[in-house]
């Protein structure tokens, strides 16, 4: 007690401030999403994101060269397709094209139909206006497996329907790919952070919201519950999204459960944060950090 207890001793100078510093940002465990477009020559701004860019597979390979390997996670990659096909190939190009500059660069992939169907939303859609769970597994496992062949490290399915950590792993160890890891979005929320990035990847829902497989934001213990199957299905890294708004839920899955937890601070969030500064962003890193995220995913982290 007072006056015995000082707090303040402890934080006299910088020496000793860093000194008890229980939490530390590390730039190797920060991924950066990317998204890529068809065409050549093309690194265009994305408007509703300032400082993030659509860029082709050429150009982004050229960028790549530019980074450096041992300040970076990794990069997210998000396909943002002309035809809207599930089998369509530009994020297989461009897994291909950044290996071939920087075999050490760690590649991630997004794995979801929104970006590929017409309606955009993350399943397959039946004729009565309903996702259709079951029937879309396969094609996001068909999807993944196309990523891990041309090189994939990691991949990072976004959907949230149901079942679908279990099949893509399946597919995966069934071609040859057992050790690819998957890095599952288990409790992202039907968040009003995203929308930036929905005009970013063109993969605004065409009619109705996310709610039938995106979480209730007002739930925590069902998160729970997302990511303990997601383990059970065979995940080996754990996503919560967004990160700044549901700090708690990082908290809490944090205390339950061991695999590495990931964290990611969404265009929403971005956006808000550009406005604030520098300080600002290192603080909300060092929040999403300090409750308990391993990883963050963040389009700050090449900054
Ligand atoms: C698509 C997907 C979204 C994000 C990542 N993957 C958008 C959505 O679900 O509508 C959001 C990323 C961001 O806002 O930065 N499944
Ligand atoms: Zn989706």
């Amino acid at each position: 007690m007072f006056p015995q207890t000082r707090l303040r001793r402890l934080r006299k100078s910088p020496q000793m401030r860093r000194l008890v510093e229980e939490t530390r940002l590390d730039p190797c465990q920060i991924i950066q999403p990317v998204f890529v477009v068809e065409g050549r020559n093309i690194e265009e701004p994305i408007r509703s994101m300032p400082g993030q860019f659509h860029f082709s597979v050429d150009q982004l390979a050229n960028k790549v060269k530019g980074l450096n390997e041992e300040k970076l996670g990794g990069l997210l990659l998000f396909g943002v397709p002309e035809k809207k096909d599930p089998k369509n190939p530009l994020v297989a190009q461009a897994i291909q094209a950044i290996k071939e500059v920087k075999p050490g660069l760690l590649v991630a992939t997004d794995v979801c139909l929104c970006a590929y169907t017409d309606h955009g939303h993350c399943g397959l859609m039946g004729p009565d206006g309903q996702i259709q769970n079951d029937a879309s597994l396969e094609v996001l496992a068909e999807m993944a497996l196309g990523h891990a062949q041309a090189g994939a490290d990691l991949i990072a399915p976004s959907d949230m329907l149901d079942g679908r950590v279990k099949v893509i792993r399946q597919t995966l160890d069934e071609n040859g790919f057992a050790e690819t890891p998957i890095m599952s979005y288990s409790a992202k929320y039907a968040s009003a952070f995203y929308g930036p990035f929905r005009d970013a990847a063109h993969s605004a829902p065409q009619f109705g919201d996310r709610k039938s497989y995106q979480m209730n934001p007002a739930n925590r213990r069902e998160a729970m519950r997302e990511i303990a199957a997601d383990i059970e299905e065979g995940a080996d890294i754990v996503m919560i999204k967004p990160a700044l708004p549901y700090l708690d839920v990082i908290a809490e899955a944090r205390r339950r459960f061991d695999v590495p937890i990931a964290a990611y601070q969404v265009s929403g969030e971005y956006v808000m944060l550009q406005k604030m500064g520098e300080e600002a962003v290192r603080e909300s890193l060092i929040a999403i950090k300090r409750a308990g995220a391993d990883i963050i995913i963040s389009y700050f982290a090449d900054a």
